[in-house]
Parts: C-alpha cells; sequence; structure tokens
C-alpha cells in the first residue's frame, strides 16, 4: 500500500474514533446538539478519507506526487479544524461560525484537488515492479 493510502487511514481512524465519540455523548446524554460536528467527522474524516486512501492504493503512481500529498495536507487540515470548529458551534457558540465556514472551503479545496487527481493523467510511476521467481 502507498504510504499516502496508509497516512489516509491512521487520519481517517482518528475522525472516526472523535466521530464516535460525540456519538456516544449524544446518545448517552440523551441531547442530541452536537449532530452536526459527529455526521461530518464521521462522514468528511472516516468515510471520505477512506476513499481517498482506497483511490490512492489503486492507483500507486498517482499517490506518489506531490500535488497528492499537497491533497492530503490541505483536506486534513480543512477537517482537523472544520469538526472542533462544529462541535463548539452546535454547542451553541456562535463565534465559531467564521472558523467552520472558512475551514469548509479548506475541505473544499482538497475535494477539487481530489478532482484534478481523479482525471489528471496517470503519472510514469518510480516503483520497481516486483521480481518474480522464473
Ligand atoms: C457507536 C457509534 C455511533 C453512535 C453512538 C452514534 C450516535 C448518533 C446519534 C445519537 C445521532 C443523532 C440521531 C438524531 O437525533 O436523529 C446520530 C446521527 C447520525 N450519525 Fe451517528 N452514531 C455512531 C456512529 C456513526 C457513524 C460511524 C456514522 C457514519 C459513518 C454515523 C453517521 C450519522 C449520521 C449521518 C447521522 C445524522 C442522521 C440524521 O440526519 O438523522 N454515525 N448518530
Ligand atoms: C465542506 C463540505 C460540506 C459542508 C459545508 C456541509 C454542510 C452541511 C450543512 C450546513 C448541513 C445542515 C446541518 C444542520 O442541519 O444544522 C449538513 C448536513 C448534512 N451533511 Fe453536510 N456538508 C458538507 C459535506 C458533506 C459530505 C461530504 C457528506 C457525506 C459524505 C455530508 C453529509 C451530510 C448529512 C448526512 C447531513 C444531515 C445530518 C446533519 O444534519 O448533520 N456533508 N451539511
Amino acid at each position: 500500500m502507498p504510504q499516502l493510502s496508509r497516512l489516509f487511514f491512521k487520519t481517517a481512524i482518528v475522525f472516526l474514533i472523535v466521530g464516535i465519540a460525540m456519538g456516544l455523548q449524544m446518545a448517552i446524554s440523551g441531547n442530541h446538539n452536537v449532530i452536526a460536528a459527529h455526521t461530518h467527522a464521521n462522514l468528511l474524516g472516516w468515510v471520505t478519507m477512506a476513499l481517498f486512501g482506497t483511490y490512492y492504493a489503486f492507483n500507486p503512481a498517482k499517490a506518489e506526487t506531490r500535488f497528492a500529498h499537497l491533497q492530503y495536507l490541505i483536506y486534513t487540515a480543512g477537517i482537523a479544524v472544520l469538526a472542533p470548529s462544529l462541535y463548539v458551534l452546535y454547542l451553541g457558540y456562535d463565534a465559531a461560525e467564521p472558523v467552520a465556514a472558512v475551514s469548509s472551503l479548506v475541505v473544499f479545496v482538497g475535494v477539487l484537488m481530489f478532482a484534478a487527481v481523479v482525471y489528471g493523467k496517470e503519472p510514469k510511476s518510480t516503483v520497481l515492479p516486483k521480481r518474480t521467481l522464473a
């Protein structure tokens, strides 16, 4: 598996743990206030990141480019700010709204970059093919 796919999965699982923790908090308290933070930590964090990681695992040459690594950094930075800012916003602190707005745009940029990766040409792989026994 390319290093970038491993990075995506290692990050995605952190968001699943955080997302589930928010879900448990809502279920146990009976107060479903932070639903949007829970939803987006799970769906943008865990599910979408795992899909990115899976795509790169099937397209290892694309996972080697600097652009793909930049896509990881921008997307991850966006969701790492968006998830806590949504949590705070849905707890009732309206001051977090501009932070959530800007970070959701950063997430969107990460998604557009991923679209560019998907539609882009397959670069020449620098990974040598595995030797097979004759
Ligand atoms: C043990 C794990 C989980 C717990 C305890 C939990 C708990 C909850 C609770 C209490 C709600 C609010 C329900 C409502 O008021 O309508 C909710 C909503 C939601 N959860 Fe979870 N959740 C868990 C895992 C997940 C995971 C892994 C995902 C996605 C991959 C997910 C996606 C959603 C979505 C999309 C909603 C919003 C549904 C709607 O709009 O009605 N949840 N969850
Ligand atoms: C930056 C990207 C995104 C933005 C800005 C965004 C924004 C929103 C907003 C404003 C709501 C309504 C929340 C409320 O009722 O208080 C919402 C709900 C929802 N979104 Fe997103 N969304 C994004 C990406 C996604 C993605 C990629 C998915 C699924 C893979 C998703 C799944 C949902 C679901 C299931 C709900 C309904 C449950 C809830 O209220 O949290 N969203 N989203």
